[in-house]
């Protein structure tokens, strides 16, 4: 029908160009006749051809565009149906009929993008603007962004609790996987100051009975301080029991041979005195008998050297408060050589001494205000002296500490379990970071444990 009417136009202005004029007259019969000029009197039949040709064409194309709207229109009913299903879930979702999980928004989200980009292709391939398909797209766009208000309008935050959640329980799960299995210990340094200072101090661990018997309640042992210094050497130094003379060392070659007693190497001394003897660089330092001498014995040569310690008191002047004659105590650490004692002037409180090796002067000393009678024993760390006392019978405590780096002392609590009553010495050893303790004529070790490395300031509280 369409097409006819094209044609039917076509025709009459196709045909009003060859009329030139023509004049009517009415007859008898009143029939209108009239006379046409034609200026050309050959017919256009090849134009009429041609015009026929086109208007088929135009009938064709005008087919194709009808179909391809048809086909437009189911499209659009398929979406419009998809739309509406879609916004009665959005509208389920915001009257709170569902709850909000993470999953209705993220499909929700995913189709709407799929739909949207959908329509923006539809709306490309109709040329021109289509009233259906432009209110297709508002409906759209206009979930879109429903949803994600939907989602920003969860004020009680649920969803992003629900993802803390989900990272805790992965955590947890974590956690549970990794249990048993404990975290590994920093790698141990044995020699080093990489630490932030004593944090704690394990069970004791009795080696053994020293060789003598249990009537020599008073001596020292360790294996060599000096760092690097051979750690398969064992040496024991039981005094005399009456706690004063040290005039004998046993040596034994390995750790299985001091267990076993066996393979021993005895050395006779030059009267040494009290338990403060130590082993540094195969040599042993010791308070030298009746005198504020120190001794140094080489064991490989037995070579001695002395030397006096200045203004150190002697003779149970201020000795350690369960071990007599110890009024001067050798000690090492990374550092190198320490000594421990007293003065006058200081008023017996403890002296720490930065011993030569070689020269055996102090090359510095620090003042603390620490009385020396009042504390068991002690020992030096990385520069650090540690003092313990007496808690009970079975328990001893790290009560004190002095930093010469920093010149300042402090109090700090590490309580170490003892087997036997007294402790007559206490050596550490920076070579295997463990303490050395002569208890009662027993041979016990600890393990110690150290803090992290830190800012040293922020372990040491001062002492008011
Ligand atoms: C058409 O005919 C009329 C009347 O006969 C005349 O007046 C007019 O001039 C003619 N027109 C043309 C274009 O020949
Ligand atoms: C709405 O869509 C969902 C998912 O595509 C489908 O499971 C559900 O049957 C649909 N509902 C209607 C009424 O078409
Ligand atoms: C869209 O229509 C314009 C004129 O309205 C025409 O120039 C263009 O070629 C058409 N594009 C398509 C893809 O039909
Ligand atoms: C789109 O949203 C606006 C305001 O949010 C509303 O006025 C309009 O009617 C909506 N249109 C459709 C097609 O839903
Ligand atoms: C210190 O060591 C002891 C003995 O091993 C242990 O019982 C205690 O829990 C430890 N204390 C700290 C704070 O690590
Ligand atoms: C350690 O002993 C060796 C050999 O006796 C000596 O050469 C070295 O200087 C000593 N080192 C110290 C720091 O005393
Ligand atoms: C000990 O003193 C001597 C002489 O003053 C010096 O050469 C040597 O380096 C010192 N030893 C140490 C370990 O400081
Ligand atoms: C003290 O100083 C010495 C030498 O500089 C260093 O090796 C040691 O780690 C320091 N000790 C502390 C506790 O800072």
């Amino acid at each position: 029908m369409f097409s006819l009417l094209i044609f039917a136009v076509g025709f009459l202005q196709g045909h009003a160009v060859y009329l030139i004029n023509s004049t009517g007259t009415m007859n008898e019969q009143e029939v209108c006749q009239c006379s046409v000029i034609l200026p050309d009197n050959t017919f256009p039949a090849d134009r009429l051809e041609a015009l026929e040709i086109s208007n088929q064409k135009l009938s064709i194309s005008v087919n194709q565009e009808i179909t391809k709207i048809q086909n437009y229109q189911v499209t659009l009913n398929e979406y419009i149906l998809k739309l509406k299903n879609l916004t009665r879930r959005v509208e389920i979702v915001e009257l709170g009929g569902i709850s909000y999980t993470e999953l209705d928004f993220e499909l929700l989200k995913l189709e709407i993008r799929e739909m949207e980009s959908l329509v923006i292709k539809l709306k490309a391939s109709i040329n021109g603007s289509n009233t259906l398909v432009e209110s297709l797209f508002v409906e759209i766009h206009n979930i879109s962004v429903m949803v994600n208000q939907l989602e920003s309008y969860d004020k009680n935050n649920v969803l992003a609790v629900r993802r803390e959640i989900a990272a805790l329980r992965k955590k947890l799960e974590e956690c549970e996987k990794h249990q048993g299995v404990p975290a590994p210990p920093p790698p141990v340094s044995y020699g080093t100051c990489d630490h932030g200072g004593l944090k704690n101090i394990s069970k004791p661990f009795v080696v053994q009975l020293n060789w003598q018997g249990f009537n020599y309640k008073f001596g020292g042992w360790g294996k060599d301080s000096f760092v690097g210094g051979d750690q398969d050497i064992h040496w024991v130094a039981p005094l005399t029991t009456d706690g004063r003379t040290m005039n004998i060392l046993r040596f034994s070659p390995t750790y299985d041979d001091l267990l076993l007693y066996k393979k021993p190497t005895d050395k006779i001394l030059t009267n040494g005195q009290g338990g403060g003897v130590i082993l540094f660089n195969n040599s042993m330092y010791y308070n030298c008998y009746n005198t504020r001498d120190i001794c140094k014995y080489k064991v490989d040569t037995g070579a001695l050297e002395r030397k006096t310690l200045t203004d150190a008191t002697f003779n149970n002047r201020f000795s350690y408060a369960s071990s007599i004659w110890q009024d001067i105590d050798l000690a090492s650490d990374e550092d190198g050589l320490w000594v421990i004692y007293s003065t006058e002037q200081n008023s017996g409180n403890m002296v720490i001494g930065k011993l030569n090796s070689t020269t055996l002067t102090v090359e510095r000393s620090w003042s603390t205000a620490q009385y020396k009678p009042a504390v068991t024993n002690a020992f030096m760390i990385c520069g650090v002296l540690y003092a313990t006392r007496t808690l009970n019978t079975r328990k001893e405590e790290i009560f004190y500490m002095y930093d010469t780096n920093t010149s300042k002392e402090g109090q700090i609590s590490i309580v170490l379990d003892k087997m036997m009553e007294n402790v007559q010495s206490l050596s550490y050893n920076p070579n295997d970071y463990k303490l050395y303790m002569y208890n009662d004529g027993y041979l016990v070790t600890y393990d110690l444990a150290f803090k992290p490395q830190e800012k040293p300031t922020e372990n040491f509280p001062l002492r008011k």
